[in-house]
């Protein structure tokens, strides 16, 4: 009997987190030990209410925080155009009845750190806000850290601007603090969630899931999908759930060590994730990077993750 992983998933609920959440939320190898929340695709409220709507939909009992409800010095950039109003693109799923801790994000962490015998693997998909003022507000509890397995970046072109991925644009500086932390990285960037991709015929066999899950994932990335009609896809990129897949089974991407410096000066590159190559360069590399994925595979997870709710 393997040992589950410990984790816990930072996230802005949000379609892609959606069902980042709903595809660790039954799987055998994790064990969620809380969801934490920080703004991004939406304001701080919506996706933290998305959270509770989606973990209590999928029947996933875990703690659940309210971290930071703007990055560290920049105003706050929401993602409406490809999240909506409501940050789930007008989901249907009830309200939920369940209430956050009182205790704020990086506090949780830090008691989550603190009583766990066992390192913790976070997986932060959204804005690195949190990450960044627990590693600042806690540094004694680095050790305590596994890996951090992350959605965000893009070494090669962004879709916030044409150099920044939106996670890291947000919030550079939080990012900047994560990459020079010296905990270990693997960069889940645009490199390999472009390669993520779920086409339309493979969204049809998961809205043919014969569970409320599988239509709510089935529609999700129906939804998803029109955003990428101008990207010329039939289906759509699936960013947050790579880096849950990742932690799953590191197998199914391909990485390589980099040294990544995060741009904070920039006018027009402002949280681009520059990634060294090269022996001039790329020294003490600071993440590992993934590049490519087994996209079948990945895709037959999610559908395997979705059959699993009753
Ligand atoms: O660039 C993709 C990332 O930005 C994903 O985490 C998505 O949820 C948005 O937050
Ligand atoms: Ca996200």
């Amino acid at each position: 009997m393997t040992d589950k992983i410990p984790v816990i998933i930072d996230c802005d609920p949000g379609l892609d987190d959606a069902v980042a959440l709903l595809m660790a939320g039954r799987n055998e190898n994790i064990d969620i030990k809380a969801v934490t929340v920080v703004a991004g695709n939406q304001t701080l409220e919506k996706v933290g209410n998305n959270a509770l709507r989606i973990l209590e939909y999928g029947g996933i009992h875990v703690p659940v925080s309210f971290g930071f409800e703007k990055p560290m010095v920049r105003k706050l950039n929401i993602a409406a155009e490809v999240h909506g109003e409501d940050g789930l693109y007008g989901a249907k799923i009830p309200k939920s009845t369940m209430k956050p801790s009182d205790i704020h994000a990086i506090d949780l962490m830090a008691k989550i750190l603190k009583e766990s015998d066992r390192k913790i693997t976070f997986i932060p998909i959204g804005p690195l806000t949190n990450i960044a003022m627990f590693l600042r507000r806690y540094p004694e509890l680095k050790d305590k850290i596994e890996r951090i397995v992350l959605m965000g970046g893009a070494i090669n072109g962004g879709n916030m601007t044409s150099s920044a991925e939106f996670n890291i644009y947000v919030d550079p500086e939080a990012a900047d603090i994560v990459f020079r932390s010296k905990v270990p990285i693997t960069m889940c960037g645009l490199d390999v969630t472009h390669k993520a991709i779920v086409f339309k015929e493979e969204i049809e066999k998961i809205k043919s899931i014969d569970n409320k899950i599988g239509k709510l994932v089935g529609e999700t990335l129906e939804n998803l999908s029109k955003y990428h009609v101008e990207d010329g896809i039939e289906g759509c990129y699936l960013h947050d759930p790579v880096a849950i897949a990742c932690v799953i089974n590191p197998s199914i991407v391909k990485t390589m060590p980099l040294k990544v410096d995060i741009e904070l000066q920039g006018k027009y590159t402002r949280g681009a994730t520059v990634g060294n190559f090269g022996r001039r360069f790329n020294h003490n590399p600071n993440a590992d990077v993934a590049f490519d994925i087994d996209r079948e595979s990945f895709v037959q997870e999610l559908i395997e993750s979705m059959k699993r709710y009753r």
